[in-house]
Formats: C-alpha cells, sequence, structure tokens
C-alpha cells in the first residue's frame, strides 16, 4: 500500500523543487510521477536536447528518498514539431484536421509521428533508463483521450487499406465477409475501400466495426514501439500505461497483451466520472459529493485482469476536478476513502493527481494535494492522515494480494463496439448494462473480478456475462466443462464475427447449452414498460426486450405480463431476456449464486464491503450513517462499525 503524487518540475520555479520532494516524503509519498508532458522543454528545438533541468529535477527527487516514474512525453508534440510535419495532427470524422494548441493533437497512423516517438522515448531512456531511483516508466498519457482516436486521416487509411488485405486476403473474400451486395457496396481492390465516415446514412456494421479493430490494433502498434524501445534500454523498470476509466475505445485485454505490460495504470476520477457517465439522475444527485459507490471499484476489478493482477492507480482525484459537467469538492473524508478503496481491491500504489494546483493555463482549476501559495488542501490533509495510519499499522502495511474472487463478470470490448454501432435503441449501452450487473453483484456484498471472455472461467462459482455478442464454441466449451452457474443477459450470441444475425438465430452457439431462440427483438422507449415480477420483487423492462422461444428441456422462470418468457434456464445456465430494472437484475444474481452456493447479504445502501488478505474492508458512500457487517467480536484494524459518510473501517476475518 503505497502513495504517490505527480509532479511537474518544470511548471515551477527550480527554488521550490527541493522544497517540494523534502515535503513529499514528509507527507508519506514513496513515487513520484514526472515528466509526461515536457516534450518542449526536453527538446526546444529538433534535435536541440536540453536535459539538464530535468536531470536536476531527477537528482533532487531521487536524492530525497523518492521512487520515481518517468512519462514519455508522446502526448504532446511540440509546436516545431507541428509546424515541420502538419501531418502529425489527426483529423476527425467530419474530414477536419485538429489544432495545435492543447494536447493529444497526433494521428497514431502516421509514421512521422511513430519515427518521432522514437526518436525522443530512445534519447530519454538512453540517458534515464538505468537509473537506480526510476522504477518504472509510463508511456505516452491516456491513451485515446479527447476521442483523437479514431483519426480519418490519409495515413490511417492506407494502414486500414493493409490491415483489410492481411485479414481477408482477397477482396471477393472481403465482398461476401461484409455483404456488399447489400446497396451495390462491392469493392474491386483493397485500395478503392474507404474509411466508414462522411456516408450519407449508416455505413455497413461491418465495415464501422472492423475500422474499430483496426483503430484498436493501431493504438497496441503504436504504443508498442515504446515499449520496444524502453525493454532493451530500461531493463530493470517495471512498464505500464495509464489508462482511463469506463474507456473502450481500444480492446485493453488485447492490448496489455501485444504490450507485456508490468502493470496495468489507470486514472481515477470518481466524481467526476458519476457525472459522466449514463446514471439515473437520483443517483446522480445521491452520489454527488461521494461518487458513485461502483463506479471505482468497477475500473479497479477490470485493471486488475488487465495488468494480469498488477494495478497501480496512477492519478486519484484529490479534490474537485475541472472537466466534468459540474464539479464539485468531495465531501470530507473521500480522498481518503479512495485510497483505501483501491488498496482493499488490490492495487499497490495510488498516487494523487497532483502534487500542488497549477493557477495557470488550462487545469488552474484543478485542484491538488496543495493550494496554488503551497499550502496543503484539504485532500492533501487527508492523504496525510492515510499515509500516517498506513505507516503505522503493521497489518494494513503488510497487506496480501487478493484472492480470486467465486464470482466473475465477463467484460467485452467488441461487444461495446458491435452494440454502439448498432444500438438499435437510444438508450441501450452495453457498458451502462454490465455496470448495472456489476452495481447488483457488490450491493450483494461479492467480491467481483471483471475478465475476459478468453480467461479460464474454470475456477469461478458464479458466471455472469451481462452479454457478449458473439459467442464462439470455445466459450460454450467452457461452459459446458465448468460447474459454475451462468447468467446470460440480453443479446448475447447475437451476432457473428462478421457483423450479421447466426444462421441459427441468436443466441447462436449457446444454444448448445440452452435451447431456446430469439424471434424478435424490440426496444423500448420510455412509455414502453413490460411488467414482470421474479418472486416478490416486481419490475419492467426497460431500454430492451426480447421476443423468445424456449426450445427442448428449456425452462420459463419468470414471463413479462404479456406473456413472453423473462427468465430461460437449463441445467445451469440462464438466459434473461431483456435489460431489467435493478432489483430485477439483483434477483436473478442472488438466486443463481444461492444455486452456486455463494453466500450473498443484501448491504445497507451506499455500503460496500470488499475483502483483501485477511481483512475486510467497508466503505460509506451514501449520505446517511450506516453500521458495517462486522461480526460482534470483530477485531478493528481501522476505524469501527459505525459509518458516517466517507468513512472506512477494516476488520480482520475470523
Ligand atoms: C487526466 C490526465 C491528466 C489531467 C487530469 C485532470 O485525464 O491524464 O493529465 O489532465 O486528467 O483530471
Amino acid at each position: 500500500m503505497q502513495l504517490g503524487v505527480c509532479y511537474y518540475p518544470e511548471q515551477w520555479p527550480r527554488s521550490m523543487w527541493a522544497d517540494d520532494a523534502k515535503r513529499m516524503v514528509e507527507l508519506g509519498i514513496t513515487h513520484v510521477r514526472i515528466a509526461e508532458f515536457a516534450w518542449s522543454r526536453m527538446e526546444p528545438r529538433a534535435g536541440e536536447f536540453a536535459w539538464g533541468w530535468l536531470d536536476e529535477a531527477v537528482e533532487t527527487l531521487a536524492s530525497a528518498g523518492l521512487k520515481l516514474v518517468l512519462g514519455t512525453p508522446t502526448a504532446s508534440p511540440p509546436k516545431w514539431l507541428i509546424d515541420a510535419h502538419p501531418d502529425v495532427l489527426p483529423v476527425r470524422a467530419d474530414g477536419v484536421r485538429w489544432n495545435f494548441g492543447s494536447r493529444r493533437h497526433y494521428d497514431i497512423s502516421s509514421e512521422t509521428y511513430r519515427r518521432e516517438c522514437v526518436r525522443i522515448v530512445t534519447a530519454m531512456v538512453e540517458r534515464y533508463g538505468r537509473h537506480p531511483s526510476i522504477v518504472a516508466w509510463q508511456t505516452d498519457n491516456e491513451l485515446g483521450c479527447h476521442e483523437t482516436v479514431p483519426s480519418y486521416s490519409g495515413a490511417a487509411l492506407a494502414r486500414f487499406q493493409t490491415w483489410l488485405q492481411r485479414r481477408y486476403e482477397r477482396v471477393e473474400a472481403l465482398n461476401d465477409a461484409w455483404g456488399n451486395v447489400f446497396w451495390s457496396m462491392e469493392y474491386l481492390s483493397f485500395d478503392t475501400i474507404g474509411l466508414p465516415n462522411r456516408t450519407p446514412t449508416d455505413a455497413n456494421p461491418i465495415h464501422l466495426l472492423d475500422f474499430r479493430r483496426f483503430m484498436s490494433d493501431e493504438v497496441a502498434s503504436f504504443h508498442r514501439e515504446q515499449i520496444d524501445v524502453l525493454r532493451q534500454h530500461a531493463p530493470k523498470a517495471d512498464l505500464l500505461h495509464n489508462f482511463m476509466g469506463f474507456f473502450t475505445t481500444f480492446d485493453h485485454y488485447r492490448f496489455a497483451e501485444d504490450n507485456a505490460l508490468d502493470v496495468a495504470a489507470w486514472d481515477s476520477y470518481p466524481i467526476a466520472r458519476t457525472e459522466s457517465i449514463a446514471l439515473p439522475e437520483e443517483q446522480k444527485a445521491r452520489y454527488a459529493r461521494t461518487a458513485h459507490p461502483d463506479v471505482s471499484a468497477f475500473d479497479h476489478d477490470r485493471y486488475r485482469a488487465i495488468g494480469a493482477g498488477r494495478f497501480w492507480v496512477m492519478e486519484q482525484q484529490a479534490g474537485p476536478v475541472n472537466w466534468a459537467p459540474w464539479n464539485p469538492v468531495p465531501a470530507k473524508g473521500m480522498v481518503r476513502l479512495w485510497a483505501y478503496e483501491a488498496f482493499a481491491h488490490g492495487a499497490e500504489l495510488v498516487s494523487y493527481f497532483r502534487w500542488r494546483q497549477c493557477p495557470y493555463a488550462q487545469e488552474q482549476m484543478h485542484s491538488g494535494l496543495n493550494l496554488p501559495n503551497n499550502e496543503l488542501s484539504p485532500g492533501g490533509l487527508e492523504v496525510q492522515q492515510a499515509a500516517r495510519e498506513i505507516a503505522s499499522s503493521a497489518a494494513l502495511a503488510g497487506l496480501g494480494a487478493p484472492a480470486r474472487a467465486a464470482t466473475a463478470v465477463v467484460f467485452d470490448y467488441e461487444t461495446q463496439w458491435m452494440f454502439e454501432i448498432q444500438r438499435h435503441g437510444k438508450t441501450f449501452d452495453y457498458q451502462t448494462l454490465a455496470f448495472d450487473y456489476y452495481e447488483a453483484l457488490r450491493e450483494l456484498g461479492l467480491d467481483v473480478d471483471i475478465v475476459s471472455s478468453k480467461a479460464d472461467l474454470s475456477p469461478y462459482r458464479l458466471v455472469v456475462v451481462p452479454s457478449i455478442a458473439v459467442i464462439d464454441e470455445t466459450l460454450v466449451d467452457q461452459i459446458e466443462r465448468s460447474s459454475a452457474q451462468w447468467v446470460f443477459g440480453p443479446r448475447s450470441g447475437s451476432k457473428t464475427t462478421a457483423f450479421a444475425i447466426p444462421s441459427s438465430l441468436p443466441p447462436g452457439a449457446l444454444q448448445r447449452v440452452l435451447p431456446m431462440q430469439v424471434l424478435e427483438v424490440e426496444t423500448l422507449r420510455p412509455t414502453l414498460t413490460p411488467a414482470l415480477s421474479i418472486g416478490d420483487t416486481q419490475g419492467v423492462a426497460l431500454h430492451w426486450r426480447e421476443h423468445v422461444r424456449a426450445n427442448g428441456e428449456t425452462t420459463v422462470d419468470a414471463q413479462f405480463d404479456d406473456t413472453w418468457p423473462a427468465i430461460l434456464t437449463h441445467g445451469r445456465v440462464r438466459y434473461v431476456a431483456g435489460w431489467l430494472s435493478h432489483a430485477l437484475h439483483r434477483e436473478v444474481l442472488q438466486r443463481a449464486a444461492k444455486d452456486a452456493g455463494v453466500e450473498t447479504q443484501l448491504l445497507a445502501d451506499g455500503l460496500r464491503i470488499r475483502r483483501r488478505g485477511d481483512l475486510t474492508f467497508a466503505f460509506n458512500f451514501g449520505p446517511e450513517p450506516v453500521q458495517a457487517p462486522a461480526p460482534v467480536n470483530a477485531t478493528f484494524v481501522l476505524g469501527h462499525s459505525e459509518l458516517k459518510t466517507g468513512d472506512v473501517c477494516v476488520w480482520r476475518n475470523a
């Protein structure tokens, strides 16, 4: 359980650096990340390097005893580079090029830019790669942020055509797989295929999907070029990238695999995220100052899988931020709570953004651990408290790794892309559906692993698949081999890899273990709400509902009031034929957990628990005080069972 901070020495006079380093150490910080936007200071003019300041910053921080994470500066190419190579700027879907003057203004497909990145990263790592205090390297910054991926440039087009040729080999095969006979969309050669933008109406969904697959591979291959250089010259350091919350533009599982990352790091801004995602207004209001109780946990659990167990929070919200629709000050205690929450989910390090609020430029309204006048901010004081607590508790300081959970949620990036391309109804969003299931499991007091459908799922007792567009035979093999209970949500198995409807009808290959067919589907405007009840729990279908037929020995466990089946079961496999209102999802999952022998406990509203090592952590995100479900004679390592808003307690498991 280590604490870190993001620091920008280039934004402050040198006379402050030594004192900053000393105060970081006094605060209990062990790691500091620097340099990820400092290209114009590292190389003020093409080929003219100015390392003096960075040498001094590194030495100042290292000699204070801090461990460093060095960021490569490729998220902000300097003006001279853009002037020399304007084609580096990315192109929007409407064909307009982005301008210089902020950050992430580069096209990942640009060969020129890829060369420039390898050049600056090589220069940097040749200089600092073997420095004993530099324990990790962060590549770039938040790949794909600000919607600069995808880019619709000429470079992207050329590489897309090559990618298609590699995938399909013959243009006839592509025409066939894409169904290009429709609307006379057939191509005579790969070099005549365009990008799927600026078409009068919808482009072919498989054209869009292949472009997204290609762009996902582009992000990974762009990044891989930096990794290769870093590995060679910094063989002992951990290599990581700082991913984002609720971000699905590229396939993170494949990315981590292709890039052999040592750690998955991610940037956690819980309040801003709560404001920006599709949550019901009453939840946004309830959790306006604490963030929704599952919004960070969801990504902690996701990135734990992406980092093969090792994950860090590279940037943690430390106070009000500047980029959400509204940016309130967090409730007292939250800046401390978020660190414990990340640790409970398995984080090795929580690093706050940023050391000091910068009084100028784009992020002047963004807080840090210090106010612009260098006084500790309220968030800074909470970090000080957490650091002291951890340092004085052997139980917290020596925390073991989190065990594998009994429950898995399968999350699939391609499913997100397919259902974004074809929402079919304006309010259908796969990630929101997955989050709703995850939330229900967490309300039942369960620890959850979020995993890829390609992972080995055999150790789990309950596997929840909120939806997965393509069900391949290997997944069905996994179901057959496992002894778990499986729950599949709507739209599962509804597509082939070529983005077509399976010839056996949805849910495609799942029919091997769950004989049923989806005959028709419908999306639901807010006034269309087919009702149903499961046991005593009543509710409705929202957004999406299917008209299905149970085949063979499949049983219908619940039906809508217009008699269409709602829950179908065969053996250990359940299918939910609609997007159900939240309490119904929870009811379905509670029943499946019971059948799986996984014990559940419905937690008080706003309360969450998480086990790590031999400890249980409890957190109160709600506005009302709650009682943590600790045994009466529990030994508390931190706090006690009465939890006010923003409180944390930790007890030793019996
Ligand atoms: C992150 C980014 C940081 C900073 C921060 C502000 O997305 O990586 O550089 O901009 O947001 O919240």
